[in-house]
């Protein structure tokens, strides 16, 4: 398996935000850990960012796009309707294969990498690219100091193949739209009771946090149980960046140190899907990230989707 990433060049840090909403530099620090996050501009995309990060992986791994069996995009807001933006990142790398996209919210991820297990253990695909490319701040609402401070715009890519680390995995989902949606921009179907008008992003911010932390805990202890390990033999937790407290109240019922536990919540925010493969990628690049550890992976999201993993990189 090999990691790559790509973030949009424009910084945002907390103190613009106050441009904006009624917020503080404080309130967002105390209360969720985040200092900064980046956010697309310009003439930036979805499947540009996509394509940057798919092809770092695809050079750390040391093959070509041609090389590639399939491509599955996890975006939770593609960057059209359709066509899906695995075939937009397809044709940014000049790949051949098939791909598609699926929206599993924040766990995309953890849902892409299921549907990747399923395709190479079947031999329908020996190299397999995962790519989260998110662009939450397009659907967010930049009124709503509630919700705006909290996201930010990444992609991460997976580089998969056959016979490869993931040892064991669970994914969950309670449908409730009530807690976390946006409605994209309609047609105009004469047919339709009424027109459904776009709606940017609302959460409920109190409902998904009592969620992620109940579950949070209880999937990671479920996969550990189902591969026989104890927290002390994880090398790193890595963990959905959506709350640093969320990531802590995990930590403590595990009872593990602070530096099994990676964060990058504080310049990105929260990424969704993408937090964790970009994660990846970074503790790649500065070493942190070695072969043959053992990784727990954790996320939950839009759905209400929730899942993890455990991966022997
Ligand atoms: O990827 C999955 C998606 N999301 C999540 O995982 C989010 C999970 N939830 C959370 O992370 C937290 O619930 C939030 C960060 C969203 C909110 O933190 P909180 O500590 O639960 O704050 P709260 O909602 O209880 O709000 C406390 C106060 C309220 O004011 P009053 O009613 O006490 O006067 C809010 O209006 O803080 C106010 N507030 C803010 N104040 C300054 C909410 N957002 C802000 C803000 N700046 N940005």
């Amino acid at each position: 398996m090999a990691f790559g990433h790509a973030l949009p060049k424009r910084v945002v840090t907390n103190q613009e935000l106050t441009a904006f909403v009624d917020t503080t530099d404080e309130w967002i620090v105390e209360h969720t850990g985040i200092r900064s996050r980046r956010v697309m501009s310009g003439r930036e995309t979805v499947s540009g960012l996509g394509a940057k990060a798919a092809k770092m992986a695809l050079s750390r791994a040391g093959i070509t796009a041609k090389d590639i069996d399939y491509i599955i995009c996890s975006t939770s807001f593609g960057e059209m309707t359709f066509p899906a933006t695995a075939c937009l990142i397809q044709e940014k790398l000049g790949a051949t294969c098939p791909g598609l996209d699926v929206n599993a919210g924040c766990t995309g991820f953890l849902y892409a990498l299921d549907l990747a297990d399923a395709l190479l253990a079947s031999g329908k695909a020996k190299r397999l690219l995962i790519v989260c490319a998110e662009q939450i701040s397009r659907v967010a609402d930049w009124t709503d100091r509630s919700t705006c401070v909290l996201f930010g715009d990444a992609a991460g890519a997976a580089l998969c193949e056959a016979g490869e680390g993931l040892k064991t995995i669970r994914l969950s989902a309670k449908g409730n739209a009530n807690i976390l949606h946006a409605w994209p921009e309609s047609g105009n179907s004469p047919f339709l009771a009424e027109a459904q008008a776009a709606q940017p992003l609302f959460m409920n911010g109190q409902e998904v946090f009592k969620f992620a932390v109940s579950n949070s805990s209880r999937d990671i202890n479920a996969v550990l149980a189902d591969s026989g390990l104890t927290p002390k033999a994880v090398d790193y937790f890595v963990l959905h960046q959506a709350n640093l407290r969320i990531i802590d109240a995990a930590r403590a019922r595990l009872k593990q140190p602070t530096e099994k536990f990676p964060v990058n919540i504080q310049d990105h925010g929260n990424t969704s899907s993408a937090c964790i493969p970009v994660l990846l990628s970074e503790m790649t690049e500065d070493g942190r990230l070695q072969r043959g550890q053992m990784l727990v992976l954790s996320a939950f999201g839009a759905g209400l989707t929730n899942g993890a993993a455990v991966l022997q990189y």
